[in-house]
């Protein structure tokens, strides 16, 4: 049974602080909903660890935008609707794809610096499901450098307050109003008072034990608004990105870049054989679902735990220009990858469903919005195509932007401080094992294949991981997370028993022959 508040608490007795706008996460979504928020709002822009502590950061391939290219839309389209399983809303994508260019041109304005050619021209590359090349990069880095220009501008707004180190625990909400966000920073309980609230928590990937997502991705968003009674949508869509590099001690998986494979990188099992041909007519640049799915499937087949990313036949200054970052953390990891094939395996990476919005973030909960990958309006269908998230970040992030400009009225707001006190950061580590417990279960029975009986047998089981984590029920932020993780994780398996057949992401077998990251 999940309460309604993770917490009990008297509203009247808690320090109240009044804004226009609460934005909870600093990865691209919250950070360019901000910046286009008018700029006489007082806005909170809340991050439970530091600003840029989050999945944006990492994103590595790029953003894909056809960048005025009229004849590039319709592709760029249909290419995002067959990654999708045409399972999209139409709409949804038109928008992304058709807002893309003017969106991109205010990155570039705000100052960030995608790779161009020597005659000053944007540089392109292609990653799975593309039938282009039209994925805008900065590097291997892309993320960090739209995060880069976004803080800097976003630290000279003196409208915007940035609380790091907050753990927004809860929506406040009066009927089907939400009236702000339940705060606890340095120790002490606050109600953000606001009039309107914009969920930007990101990913869900610490739910998995391999992912590549960063450690504060524990599906906050998700569960606050699951229990303020939003509706949610397809959350039995997860994406598995197909080349993470492969360890046996690492936890959180070092991805590498599917542009690497736009690139020419190809996919080799451990007799050295190329064997994307054998699924799909793209091979090694098919969608993201079906290299996934084909990489498990040889490694099943050969009974090994990885198989190779082999980019040795370029020349060795290209790939040190071209992926500096992936270069030298390979390196660090034993591979020169100029010489030797880079070990991978697929890990979890994204969520397409999340909190249901309409096409400027709204939820059911009025004055209540979402946006990035927390959000779910139906645009990635059920399968993400790539380099297409941070577009949709900052397409749908503008459109939220805009309707708040549109209907909040400006309010007299008083200029309490928050107060100092002690560091919550310091107890986040708390509910490590029953954290384990709630990996093991999903990378188990919920990962690339999924059975009836794994899936039945994963709610039990998260049943009794509830159970035992309410009897050691504290007030921390190991507490508060763990219960957002077995939140999401029951919500994905629910959501997976309901959808019998295979579409996408979601693959739906037999049974469950074999778990390779046992
Ligand atoms: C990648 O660089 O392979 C990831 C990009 C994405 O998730 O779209």
């Amino acid at each position: 049974m999940i309460r309604r508040h993770l917490i009990n608490f008297n509203l009247d007795e808690i320090e109240k602080r009044n804004c226009d706008v609460v934005i909870v996460g600093t990865g691209i979504g919250g950070l360019y909903t901000a910046l286009n928020l008018n700029d006489k709002y007082r806005i909170f822009l809340l991050t439970k660890d530091k600003i840029g502590e989050n999945n944006s950061n990492l994103a590595q391939g790029g953003i894909a935008a056809c960048m005025g290219k009229e004849d590039d839309l319709k592709l760029h389209i249909e290419d995002t609707l067959k990654a999708g399983s045409y399972y999209n809303d139409r709409d949804a994508v038109k928008m992304l794809v058709e807002e893309a260019s003017e969106n991109i041109e205010n990155l570039i304005q705000i100052g960030t610096k995608f790779d161009r050619d020597i005659k000053g021209n944007l540089m392109v590359t292609k990653e799975g499901g593309h039938s282009r090349r039209r994925v805008l990069h900065s590097k291997d880095q892309t993320g960090k450098e739209i995060m880069r220009a976004l803080i800097e501008e976003v630290i000279k707004r003196d409208n915007i307050e940035i609380i790091e180190d907050s753990f927004a625990v809860d929506i406040l909400t009066d009927g089907d109003k939400s009236i702000g966000i339940l705060m606890e920073y340095g120790g002490v309980r606050y109600a953000l008072i606001a009039k309107a609230v914009v969920l930007a928590t990101g990913g869900i990937g610490q739910v998995y034990t391999n992912t590549t997502n960063s450690a504060v991705a524990t599906g906050d968003g998700i569960a606050m608004a699951y229990r303020a009674g939003v509706k949610l949508r397809d959350m039995e869509f997860i994406q598995f990105h197909p080349t993470a590099f492969y360890s046996k001690e690492d936890r959180k998986r070092f991805l590498i870049s599917e542009a690497v494979r736009g690139e020419g990188a190809v996919l080799k099992n451990s007799k050295g054989d190329a064997f994307m041909k054998k699924y799909h007519s793209l091979s090694d640049l098919a969608p993201r679902d079906i290299v996934a799915k084909a990489i498990l499937t040889e490694m099943e087949m050969e009974n090994k735990p990885k198989v190779y990313l082999d980019i040795t036949h370029r020349n060795e200054g290209f790939i040190k220009n071209r992926f500096p970052y992936i270069y030298n953390e390979c390196l660090s990891r034993g591979v020169d990858m100029t010489r030797e094939y880079i070990p991978v395996c697929p890990v979890q990476h994204y969520i397409m469903g999340g909190i249901k919005t309409d096409y400027n973030g709204r939820t059911n909960i009025h004055g209540l919005y979402a946006c990035g990958e927390t959000a779910s309006l139906g645009v990635h269908g059920a399968n993400r195509l790539a380099s297409n998230s941070l577009l949709e970040a900052i397409v749908f992030g503008k459109r939220v932007a805009k309707d708040i400009n549109k209907n909040v009225i400006l309010q007299n707001i008083s200029d309490l401080k928050f107060k100092p006190g002690e560091n919550i950061r310091e107890i986040k580590d708390d509910f490590k094992e029953i954290k384990a417990r709630i990996n093991k279960v999903m990378g188990k029975y919920v990962f690339i294949f999924r059975s009836e009986n794994g899936l039945n047998r994963a709610l039990r089981i998260l049943k009794k991981i509830g159970e035992d984590a309410h009897k050691s029920r504290k007030e921390s932020r190991g507490y508060y997370e763990c219960i957002n993780m077995l939140t999401v994780a029951y919500l994905i398996v629910d959501s997976a028993l309901k959808r019998q057949e295979s579409l996408g992401s979601h693959i739906m077998v037999d049974s469950l022959e074999v778990d390779c990251f046992d």
